[in-house]
C-alpha cells in the first residue's frame, strides 16, 4: 500500500492511495480546521457517552480525554500540525490522537463524519450567533447614541430620493435601529434552530450499538429551556440537512443589506450636494491624484461586501438544491460561504459602529435643507382637512398653491393671504403656522411617528433592549 492510503482512515478496501491531485482537490482541512475546538468538544462528549453506556472503559475514555486536552492546547497555541493528506479536521484530529493514544482507535465507534460534521457545525452556529449578537448590540448602541444626540437636528426625509417631509436625524437613525433590532431576533431564531443534536445519526441510519443520544446532546449543551436534551428526529435528515447554514447566511445577508442601506445614506449625506454629515477621517481615505478628496470608502466597502454575503447565500442555496438524500461530498463546500458570511458580517458591523460613533452631523446644512417650506405642503393639506375640506379637494388646492408659488417665483409660505384665499376660502391668516418644523413634528406623537416625545421613548426602549 502507498504511504497515503495507509494514512487514510478509510484505507482498508483500497490498494492504491489517492492521487496527489485528488488530495489537493478534496482536502478541506485548510478551511475546516476552524472547527477544531468544536470537533474536540464533540469527541469528548461522544467518548464520555460511550463510556457511560459501556462501549468504552473509563480508563479508555480518560486516555482519550487526556489526548484531546493536549490537542486542544496545541490547536489554541497554533502548534498543532495539520496535514492535508488526512483530508479534514475530523481525520486530522483522530489520526494524531490515535498515534498518541492507541485507545482512540475506539473513538469513532457508532459515529460517522457525517453526523460529526453536522454536530460540529451546529456548535459553531451557536457560538457564531453569540458573536453576531454582541456585534449587533455594539452597532445598535452607536446608533442609539447618535440618535440621542441628534433629536433636534432636522433633515428632509426622502421618498424617490426627492425631499418629502421633515424628520429628525434621530427618527431616521431609529429606522436603522429597527432593522438591526429585527436582525437580533433573527439571529436568536437561528441559534434556536441550531440547538438540535444530530450526533448518533451515524452515516445515514444510526447504529446497532447501544448508544445514548440524549447523554451526548446534554453534554454538548443541546438542551431546551428546562434542560431536556434536544436530539434530531430523523437520521437521514440530520446528516444531509443544511437549513441552519442557509438560515444563518440569510440572517447575515439581511444584516449586510441593512448596513448597505445605511452606508448608502451616509455616502449621499457626506457628498457636497447633501453635506448633512462629516464622516470620521479614520474611516475615510484620500485620492492618490486629487488632493482635495475625502472618500467614504468604509461605507462603500460595507455596501460592496453585502453583495458578497448575498453571494454566499446563493452558493449554499444552489449547492443544496437537487442533492439526493443523504450526505453527498458536495456538502463539504458548505463551510467557506458560511465562514465568509460570518467574517464579513462581523467586520461590517464593527466598521459601521466605528463610522457611526465618529460621525458629526453638519447642523447648518441640515437646517438649510429642511427649511424648504414645500416639505410641509402635506401639513397644509391637513390644515384644510381640519376645516372640513375633503382630503382629495384639499390635496388639489395645495397642489394649485405649489404651482402658483412656482409661477410667482416665491416660496410656498410666501404666497399672500389674498392669493391663497382666492384658491380656497377656508384659508385664514394662521395658515402660515403650518410651516414651522418643530410644530409640525410635535403634532406627530402617535406610536411610530417622528414627534420628539415619541422619538425619545423609542430611544429609551432600544437603550433598555441593547444593554
Ligand atoms: N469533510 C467532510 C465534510 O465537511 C466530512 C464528512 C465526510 N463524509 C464523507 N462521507 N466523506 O463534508
Amino acid at each position: 500500500m502507498s504511504e497515503s492510503s495507509k494514512q487514510a482512515t478509510w484505507g482498508g478496501r483500497f490498494s492504491k492511495g489517492p492521487a496527489e491531485l485528488m488530495l489537493r482537490f478534496s482536502e478541506s482541512v485548510s478551511f475546516d480546521q476552524r472547527l477544531a475546538l468544536f470537533d474536540i468538544q464533540c469527541s469528548e462528549a461522544h467518548s464520555a457517552m460511550l463510556a457511560e453506556v459501556g462501549l468504552l472503559t473509563v480508563a479508555e475514555k480518560d486516555a482519550i480525554h487526556r489526548g484531546l486536552t493536549e490537542i486542544r492546547s496545541e490547536v489554541e497555541a497554533g502548534s498543532f500540525t495539520w496535514d492535508e493528506r488526512f483530508e479534514d479536521v475530523h481525520m486530522n484530529i483522530e489520526q494524531t490522537l490515535t498515534e498518541r493514544v492507541p485507545e482512540a482507535a475506539k473513538l469513532h465507534t457508532a459515529r460517522s463524519r457525517n453526523d460529526q460534521v453536522a454536530t460540529d457545525m451546529r456548535l459553531f452556529f451557536k457560538a457564531a450567533c453569540g458573536e453576531l449578537e454582541t456585534s449587533l448590540k455594539a452597532t445598535l448602541n452607536a446608533l442609539i447614541d447618535q440618535a440621542e444626540k441628534n433629536q433636534t437636528v432636522y433633515i428632509p426625509g426622502y421618498t424617490h430620493l426627492q425631499r418629502a417631509q421633515p424628520v429628525s436625524v434621530a427618527h431616521h437613525l431609529l429606522a436603522y435601529i429597527e432593522m438591526l433590532g429585527r436582525d437580533l431576533d433573527r439571529v436568536a431564531a437561528v441559534k434556536d434552530q441550531a440547538n438540535w443534536c444530530p450526533l448518533g445519526s451515524g452515516a445515514i441510519a444510526g447504529t446497532t450499538l447501544p448508544i445514548n443520544r440524549e447523554i451526548s446532546a446534554k453534554l454538548l449543551g443541546f438542551v431546551d429551556a428546562d434542560g431536556n436534551p434536544r436530539v434530531t428526529r430523523n437520521s437521514m435528515d440530520a446528516v444531509s440537512d443544511r437549513d441552519v447554514h442557509m438560515d444563518f447566511v440569510y440572517a447575515c445577508s439581511l444584516i449586510g443589506i441593512h448596513l448597505s442601506r445605511l452606508a448608502e445614506d451616509f455616502i449621499l449625506w457626506c457628498s457636497s450636494e447633501f453635506g448633512f454629515v462629516d464622516l470620521p477621517q479614520t474611516f475615510c481615505t484620500g485620492s492618490s491624484l486629487m488632493p482635495q478628496k475625502k472618500n467614504p470608502d468604509a461605507m462603500e466597502l460595507v455596501r460592496g461586501k453585502s453583495g458578497r454575503i448575498v453571494g454566499d447565500l446563493q452558493s449554499l442555496l444552489t449547492m443544496v438544491k437537487g442533492l439526493p438524500l443523504t450526505y453527498n461530498r458536495d456538502l463539504q463546500e458548505d463551510k467557506p460561504p458560511v465562514f465568509d458570511a460570518l467574517d464579513q458580517t462581523l467586520i461590517c458591523l464593527q466598521v459601521a459602529e466605528g463610522v457611526v460613533s465618529g460621525l458629526t452631523m453638519m447642523t447648518d446644512k441640515c437646517a438649510s435643507a429642511v427649511a424648504d417650506p414645500a416639505l410641509l405642503a402635506t401639513d397644509v393639506v391637513d390644515y384644510l382637512v381640519e376645516k372640513g375640506v375633503p382630503f382629495r379637494n384639499a390635496h388639489h388646492v395645495i397642489g394649485a398653491l405649489v404651482a402658483l408659488a412656482e409661477e410667482q417665483g416665491v416660496a410656498l409660505n410666501a404666497l399672500s393671504l389674498a392669493d391663497v384665499q382666492s384658491v380656497d376660502c377656508h384659508f385664514e391668516a394662521d395658515w402660515v403656522d403650518c410651516f414651522n418644523v418643530e410644530v409640525a413634528l410635535a403634532a406627530r406623537e402617535q406610536t411610530g411617528m417622528p414627534g420628539p416625545k415619541q422619538v425619545a421613548s423609542q430611544i429609551n426602549y432600544w437603550k433598555k433592549r441593547c444593554q
